[in-house]
C-alpha cells in the first residue's frame, strides 16, 4: 500500500473534508498555496452504494490536487465495502471515515458522530473499508458527546473510548475536531484535551500522524495551537474562507518566524483562478457557488458592502474579472 500520510513532511497542513465547499476548484487553489494534502466534501456511501451520479462527480479530481483523500459517511457498515471500492478506483490517496457530522439529517439518524454510541459498529465500519481496498484509511471525529442526546448527567463518549476501540487496526490518520457534538461549531477548542487525545493516539498508533482540527484564526494561533498539542499537522476548515494563502504563510512563519500579508494583485489572480476552475468544473449552473466564496474574498474591504450587490449575481468568471479589474 502506498500510504502517503507517512511520507509527508511535519507539520502537515490539509483541507478538512466540507460539504458545500471543498470541492475540485477549491482543492486546487489550497494546493496551489502549499496545502500538502486536499480531503472532498463528504460522501454518502449509500448515494456510492446507489450508483448516484451526482455522487460521483463529487469524486472527480484533477491530478494536480493529489494526495486527494475522500471522505466517506453512513451508517451502515455493509455499504462501506463496495463505496470504498468505488472511491479506489478514482485512483485517489486515500480514504477518511467521518466520525464527527453534527448535522442534524446524519447525526439525528445514528450517524456521524452519533455513531460513536455504538462502537462496534464503528470498528466494522473501519475494518471492512480496510478490508475492502489497498488505500490508507484516516478517520475524523470530535472530542466526545453525550451517551444520550440532551442527557449530560447520563455521562459522555469520549476519543478515548473510540481510540479504544480502534487500537488493533492500522489508522492511517485522525483528524480530531476539539468540539463537542453538544457544541459544534462556536467557541474555542478544548486544547488541554486535544494535547492529551494526542498522546494516546502516538501510543496506539505510533507511526500514523495525529491532525488537530477546530477554531484556528490567526497565523500565530496556528503554529501556537500545534505546539501546545504536539500534533503532527493541523486540518484548516472555516479559517481558510477567502483566504486560500494561509497554507503558505504558516509554512513561512513556521519556517522563518514570519510571513507577508498578502498583496491585492495576488488575491485578485487567486479569485479570478478560483473562478474559472470552478467554471471548467461546474459549469454555468455551478457557478453560483463562486458567489459565496467571492463574498469570503472581500470580507473587510472598506468597499465590501458595494462589492457584495454585484458579487452575488455574477454568472461566469467573465462578469468575477469585469469587477476585479476595477478594483
Ligand atoms: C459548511 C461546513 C461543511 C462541513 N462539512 C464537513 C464534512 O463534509 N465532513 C467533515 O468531516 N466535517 C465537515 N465540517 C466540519 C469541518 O471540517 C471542521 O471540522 C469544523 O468546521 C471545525 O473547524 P473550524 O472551527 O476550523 O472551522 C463542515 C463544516 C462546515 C462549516
Amino acid at each position: 500500500m502506498n500510504n502517503f500520510w507517512q511520507k509527508l513532511n511535519k507539520p502537515i497542513l490539509t483541507t478538512t473534508p466540507m460539504a458545500g465547499i471543498t470541492d475540485s476548484a477549491w482543492r486546487q487553489i489550497c494546493k496551489s498555496w502549499g496545502a500538502d494534502i486536499v480531503h472532498t466534501e463528504f460522501v454518502s456511501v449509500d448515494a456510492l452504494y446507489h450508483g448516484s451520479t451526482k455522487t460521483l462527480q463529487m469524486l472527480e479530481y484533477k491530478a494536480s490536487e493529489q494526495p486527494v483523500v475522500v471522505q466517506i459517511f453512513g451508517k451502515n457498515a455493509e455499504l462501506y465495502p463496495k463505496a470504498a471500492k468505488i472511491v479506489a478506483k478514482t485512483g485517489v490517496a486515500g480514504i477518511d471515515i467521518n466520525f464527527g457530522c453534527p448535522a442534524k439529517k446524519v447525526a439525528g439518524h445514528g450517524g456521524g458522530i452519533c455513531l460513536l454510541r455504538d462502537m462496534d459498529t464503528v470498528y466494522n465500519i473501519v475494518s471492512a473499508t480496510m478490508n475492502s481496498v489497498d488505500l490508507p484509511v484516516s478517520v475524523k471525529t470530535r472530542i466526545n458527546l453525550n451517551k444520550i442526546t440532551g442527557a449530560p448527567n447520563k455521562g459522555q463518549i469520549t476519543i478515548f473510548d473510540f481510540l479504544e476501540k480502534l487500537k488493533d487496526l492500522p489508522i492511517a490518520a485522525l483528524i480530531l475536531h476539539g468540539r463537542s457534538y453538544e457544541v459544534p461549531f462556536t467557541g474555542p477548542v478544548d486544547l488541554d484535551m486535544l494535547k492529551s487525545a494526542g498522546e494516546k493516539f502516538k501510543e496506539y498508533f505510533p507511526n500514523s500522524p495525529y491532525i488537530i482540527n477546530g477554531s484556528f484564526q490567526t497565523i500565530e494561533s496556528v503554529v501556537d495551537d500545534l505546539k501546545y498539542t504536539e500534533a503532527d499537522g493541523i486540518a484548516l476548515s472555516r479559517a481558510l474562507y477567502g483566504r486560500p494563502w494561509i497554507f503558505q504563510q504558516i509554512k513561512d512563519y513556521l519556517a522563518t518566524g514570519k510571513y507577508e500579508e498578502i498583496t491585492w494583485t495576488d488575491t485578485k489572480d487567486t479569485i479570478i483562478k478560483h473562478a474559472h476552475l470552478l467554471y471548467e468544473s461546474k459549469g454555468e449552473s455551478g457557478f453560483r457557488e463562486m458567489r459565496k466564496h467571492l463574498l469570503f474574498y472581500v470580507k473587510g474591504r472598506p468597499d465590501a458592502s458595494t462589492l457584495r450587490k454585484q458579487l452575488v449575481s455574477v454568472d461566469n468568471p467573465q462578469d468575477v474579472e469585469k469587477i476585479f479589474s476595477k478594483i
